[in-house]
């Protein structure tokens, strides 16, 4: 079953049916202002940080379900009728009701009773402030005379705080309310220099910034009192919970439409013109009237529209692709490219799922955000590869996380996950490989943000190697430290206390448990890095990485292997994880995938044989489960893999972070079918026809989908946040397709299903556009390319050298 439909010619999903099965959300914002927003107006608004920077308040996880955002009421004054246009709160049963998700903009609406009325919600570029554009039609034969309200909850900025701290908050909430904007101040008296406002482009014939004045007593948003009566009472919020709320009233004609403009915006001043007048309490407001002013006028606000719509179109306009699919088509040329600069921005921080509080930036996270994201803005690549760089620890090792306010590692995770510094790596050559930047590897960096410990960025990801160096265990393979790539498989853990942090628990030496992935990603990460120093001029350096290398892919097929597959670790007894040995657990995905695709086994039968493995006993018709038999138990050698029913998350289920791996993982073995065949079954729009098994949005990736041992097989949970969007890019676009970046150029070496006849594609690569052709004539992956009409020799197009700046590719696979 469907609850709406793609319109590809606008890069929308427009969903027909209010009550979706979970919130179907969108991102507004791709710089610092950033919000959430569901089908129904739900969500929230926040500053760079969803943590310490929210603007508006959202409760999570609550009943009735995603209440809480940014609403419209509109009143017919005459019937005394009200209902909101995007359905919630009020849940009126309005007709054509339509939620377009668009490229950072949503519009939402519905008609009732004759009057029709869509908001546009959207961050114009280069702007701290979001604006509603909403837009009124009286259908009617007869004048309507509406009262429309709009409403938002001011979060106190800490939501950490906001949702714990009680008896101090209900005493600190503080507004100013001046030519009909509404200023949200709380703390600014003290130490905070930022505010937040709520504006309306019309006059207003009230407003309220007391909660309880604007709801009633004991009411929710579904029926405030005032709305209900027609008329705000323009509270001043003291304490308890400030709120932005604005009454206009409408006269309308028989088919008559009118527009109003609401902005609500962050606003930071110098710290030393804080107040106006100086000395005073009153919010310096100089800087932020003209910018109020600027975007409450439409014609603004539909020039800052259309620039939004190009900016998009100049993002996905890097790469296009026409292929026989229509599911890889949708997915690599808007959604999932999309879903990689929600990644990107947000790492695992803000979602219906992550509650922004939990979770600032990950450093493995959002390094493996960088495949999907570099080639979009690679200056952004850039610093955030920096950034990240900054918070590893002299010893090579990582903070885990980071918050983006303050880019500092977060010391209540600490670091000790031995998979994190491999990914700095990964992040680096990828964004080399796209942009041909070498300057990168000059730039001096300090370890864990401390001034005077700078080296080049090269010296980064030498310490990064040289950490599992440091760290072998008894096998010679990797230790694992706290988790490797998977979270919940805490082999130093042992915890038997409730409520204790899996991730951050260790009671042991750490001395015995090994990882085969980190092997794996060793040997992936130690080629890379060895490419990368000869590049650099470093051969010798080069020499000794590859060394390293061949000595852990010889130790992987040794001790790693288990005789039709990889294994997967060994515990702290020195027990085999992941074995045919073991009861539960026998096989895990990760280093079938992650193995081959670092090229262990390709020669000898051993890769082929882990992939059939993986088909054989991983392999659902919903993706590829994780482990398998899932955990009946909790382990305490094991951790919290084991905490969850079967099915679910790690513990068997369809982790799909992890199907792209095994989908290249069949690429290098050329098995563009199976590759292809993978991929789709977890291509959310490709599941878009079982949305009601499905639940989560059909436009974005989910991070997991319940494996074949849940009672839900095939529910997918965790939308939008998940590695699972960078590497399914990289993975269709790069392995599938096979339009590849390289150190040297772009290589052009697709392995598709054989009854593609072929496809066409464009790609913007180091300023230069290719228009690539691929045409099969025969059942293989052998290519032959003409450039510009002349063969050239291998896959890779030389670089033009005359200063052209659009190449033509002809690519013959046989
Ligand atoms: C989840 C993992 C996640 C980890 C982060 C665990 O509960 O299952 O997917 O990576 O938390 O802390
Ligand atoms: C989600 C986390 O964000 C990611 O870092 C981790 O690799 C996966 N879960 C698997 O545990």
């Amino acid at each position: 079953m469907k609850f709406g439909h793609f319109d590809d010619k606008n890069r929308e999903y427009v969903i027909t049916q209010p009550d979706t099965p979970l919130p179907w959300i969108n991102y507004l914002g791709c710089q610092a202002y950033f919000g959430l927003i569901s089908n129904t107006g739900g969500g929230y608004s926040f500053y760079r940080d969803a943590r310490l920077r929210r603007i508006t308040r959202y409760r999570y996880n609550n009943v009735p379900l995603d209440f809480g955002g940014r609403y419209v009421y509109l009143r017919d004054d005459q019937s005394a009728q009200f209902w909101s246009p995007s359905w919630q709160p009020t849940r009126h049963d309005a007709e054509n009701y339509t939620c377009r998700h668009g490229m950072g903009y949503s519009i939402i609406g519905s008609t009732y009773q004759g009057i029709e009325s869509h908001t546009k919600y959207f961050v114009p570029l280069d702007e701290t402030l979001e604006v509603w554009q909403v837009t009124v039609t009286n259908h009617r034969a007869t004048k309507a005379t509406i009262s429309a309200f709009a409403s938002i909850e001011f979060c106190l900025w800490d939501a950490q705080d906001d949702t714990t701290n009680f008896q101090r908050n209900f005493s600190t909430g503080q507004v100013e309310v001046e030519d009909g904007v509404i200023y949200h101040k709380t703390e600014y008296r003290e130490r905070r220099d930022h505010f937040a406002y709520f504006a309306c482009s019309r006059p207003t014939a009230g407003f309220d910034t007391q909660r309880e004045s604007f709801l009633g007593k004991y009411r929710g948003w579904d029926k405030p009192a005032t709305v209900e009566a027609g008329q705000l009472t323009n509270s001043v919020a003291h304490g308890w919970s400030p709120i932005g709320a604005h009454q206009v009233k409408l006269e309308l004609a028989p088919g008559e439409t009118q527009q109003i403009t609401f902005v609500l915006g962050y606003h930071e001043n110098p710290q030393d013109q804080k107040f106006d007048p100086a000395g005073s309490q009153t919010v310096n407001k100089t800087l932020v009237k003209p910018v109020i002013a600027k975007y409450l006028d439409t014609v603004t606000v539909d020039s800052a529209f259309e620039r939004l719509r190009q900016y998009w179109d100049g993002v996905l306009g890097l790469f296009q692709v026409d292929t026989p699919d229509p599911h890889t088509n949708r997915m690599v040329n808007i959604w999932n490219a999309y879903q990689c600069m929600a990644t990107f921005n947000m790492s695992r921080s803000a979602s219906f799922f992550e509650s922004g509080i939990g979770r600032g930036l990950g450093f493995r996270d959002s390094n493996q955000d960088l495949l999907g994201f570099v080639h979009m803005v690679p200056s952004r690549a850039r610093e955030r590869i920096l950034d990240l760089a900054a918070t590893q620890l002299p010893s090579g090792g990582a903070y885990h996380q980071y918050q983006p306010l303050t880019k500092r590692g977060n010391n209540d995770v600490g670091g000790n996950f031995n998979d994190d510094p491999h990914w700095l790596i990964i992040g680096v050559s990828a964004y080399l490989k796209e942009t041909g930047d070498w300057s990168i590897l000059e730039e001096k960096v300090p370890y864990d943000n401390q001034p005077g410990s700078e080296t080049p960025l090269f010296e980064h990801l030498q310490r990064s190697f040289q950490y599992t160096l440091d760290r072998l265990g008894p096998h010679g393979l990797p230790l694992i430290g706290r988790a490797d790539w998977n979270d919940c498989l805490n082999l130093n853990c042992f915890s038997d206390t409730p409520g204790q942090s899996f991730q951050t628990t260790t009671n042991k030496d750490g001395n015995t448990a090994e990882s085969v992935f980190i092997a794996g990603l060793f040997v992936l990460a130690g080629n890379e890095l060895a490419r990368i120093a000869k590049h650099h001029g470093k051969a010798a350096l080069a020499e000794q990485y590859l060394a390293e290398v061949a000595k852990m892919d010889a130790v992987v097929r040794k001790h790693g292997w288990d005789g039709e597959w990889f294994l997967r670790a060994y515990d702290d007894f020195g027990a085999k994880v992941g074995s045919k040995e073991c009861e539960e657990g026998k096989i895990y995905i990760e280093p079938q995938g992650f193995c081959v695709l670092a090229g262990i086994g390709l020669e000898d039968g051993m890769a082929a044989k882990a992939l059939d493995s993986t088909r054989k006993h991983l392999a659902t018709k919903h993706g590829i489960v994780l482990q398998q038999p899932p955990y009946s138990k909790y382990y305490l050698n094991l951790g919290e893999i084991s905490s969850y029913p079967p099915g679910y998350k790690e513990n068997a289920g369809i982790f799909c972070h992890n199907n792209p791996w095994v989908i290249i993982a069949e690429t290098r073995l050329g098995h563009g079918d199976e590759a292809h065949d993978y991929y789709l079954r977890i291509n959310p729009s490709a599941r878009e026809d079982i949305g009601d098994l499905h639940r989560c949005e059909p436009y974005v990736y989910a991070q997991m989908i319940a494996g074949k041992d849940a009672p839900s097989h095939g529910e997918a949970k965790n939308s939008w946040l998940t590695g699972t969007a960078a590497w399914n890019y990289y993975a269709i676009a790069q392995w599938i397709l096979g339009i590849r970046t390289s150190f040297d150029g772009l290589r052009i070496a697709p392995v598709i299903p054989k009854s593609w006849p072929g496809f066409t594609a464009t790609r913007t690569f180091r300023g230069v556009v290719y228009t690539i052709a691929i045409e099969r004539k025969g059942p293989g992956n052998t290519i032959a390319l003409t450039v510009d009409g002349k063969p050239i020799q291998g896959d890779i197009v030389p670089p033009p050298t005359d200063g052209r700046t659009n190449v033509v590719v002809k690519g013959v696979l046989s």
